[in-house]
């Protein structure tokens, strides 16, 4: 099969390192004679038909830029199978080939039911969550783990001039990766993940704990939707006596330009895709492991094994927890 037009989209929140693999996509594509369309605010725009031609030149500075140069949606009518069907006629009806998909496990399910409806797709895992299980990495998840330290190790300044507890609450949707390396990075005391769940009576526990060794506030980093830290920092002040603040991490770890890491990847998963395109191999999930991208089956993909990094949270606990 000749490739002629390829597209692609960006969905569900934006990731680090989105524009760089749109940048590569279309030098890759556009050298070997590919025509590449970028489908607007990812699946919405898909529905909606609106396309845009792109080339080296519309592409040419976006690639040290955070956000999604395409915009991105998270649009729910997604999961409406007449809203797909018209999606895949969509592409049809333009002669695209085969389009790429750059996202978390919601674009990537949405994805799975494009090819159901005979559209030929690559994905490429971009979320900060990192949580698409088959893949050692998603780009976005250097970038915001970055971002996470150096607000922490900021605020952790003030706080310690003031001998202040902190609850500092990160991102990560329904993984603790996020928590897990920003804790580890900035030297941070105690840690609450979804993957090891915890309660806040054990959670005051440990405050408590630590306070008696060591004869100073702890700094705390939750993982969203563990707890709630406003409610949590008031508790541990009553109940330890000390000055407990809270401060939610947010948006800065989705904003701002990729880390060289993610770059680097965001390269790797392009030129993957392109690749595998051009050889007329699709439906596959893009991933990185052992230093090098790989390609499998996308509803295997989605079938994978939880791959947490207990032994750097068993290490985190040994350094931290003596008690
Ligand atoms: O999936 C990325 C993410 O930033 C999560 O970490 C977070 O839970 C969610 O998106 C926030 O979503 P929104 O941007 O819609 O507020």
């Amino acid at each position: 099969m000749e490739v002629k037009n390829i597209a692609v989209l960006t969905s569900g929140g934006d990731a680090q390192g989105m524009n760089t693999a749109i940048n590569i996509i279309v030098r890759v594509a556009r050298a070997r004679r590919i025509w590449v369309y970028g489908v607007l605010e990812g699946y919405k725009g898909l529905f909606n038909d609106q396309f845009v031609q792109l080339d080296e030149q519309i592409v040419e500075n976006i690639g040290f830029m955070g956000g999604s140069f395409l915009k991105t949606s998270r649009f729910v009518d997604f999961k409406n199978p007449s809203v797909v069907k018209k999606s895949a006629e969509n592409l049809k009806a333009r002669n695209i080939d085969a389009l790429i998909v750059l996202g978390g496990d919601g674009s990537y399910k949405g994805a799975l039911d494009l090819v159901k409806e005979g559209v030929n797709v690559i994905c490429i895992p971009a979320t900060i969550d990192n949580d698409l299980r088959y893949t050692s990495r998603c780009l976005g998840f250097d970038t915001a783990v970055n971002n996470s330290c150096k607000y922490i190790e900021d605020v952790k300044q003030t706080m310690d001039a003031l001998s202040r507890g902190v609850v500092f609450e990160v991102m990560g949707r329904y993984c603790g990766d996020i928590a897990l390396y920003s804790a580890c990075s900035t030297a941070c005391d105690l840690i609450a993940v979804p993957e090891k769940p915890t309660t806040e009576k054990e959670i005051i526990e440990k405050v408590k704990l630590h306070i008696k060794r060591t004869n100073k506030a702890p700094t705390i980093v939750v993982a969203e939707h563990q707890f709630d830290v406003v409610d949590l920092s008031k508790k541990l002040t009553k109940e330890t006596g000390v000055d407990f603040k809270y401060s939610i991490v947010g948006y800065i770890q989705r904003g701002g330009a990729p880390s060289v890491l993610d770059k680097a990847l965001a390269m790797q998963f392009a030129v993957k895709a392109v690749n595998l395109i051009e050889k007329g191999i699709f439906n596959r999930a893009i991933g990185y492991k052992d230093d090098v991208a790989f390609d499998m089956d996308l509803s295997d993909a989605l079938k994978s094994e939880y791959n947490f990094n207990y032994d750097l949270l068993q290490l985190f606990y040994s350094l931290n927890e003596k008690n």
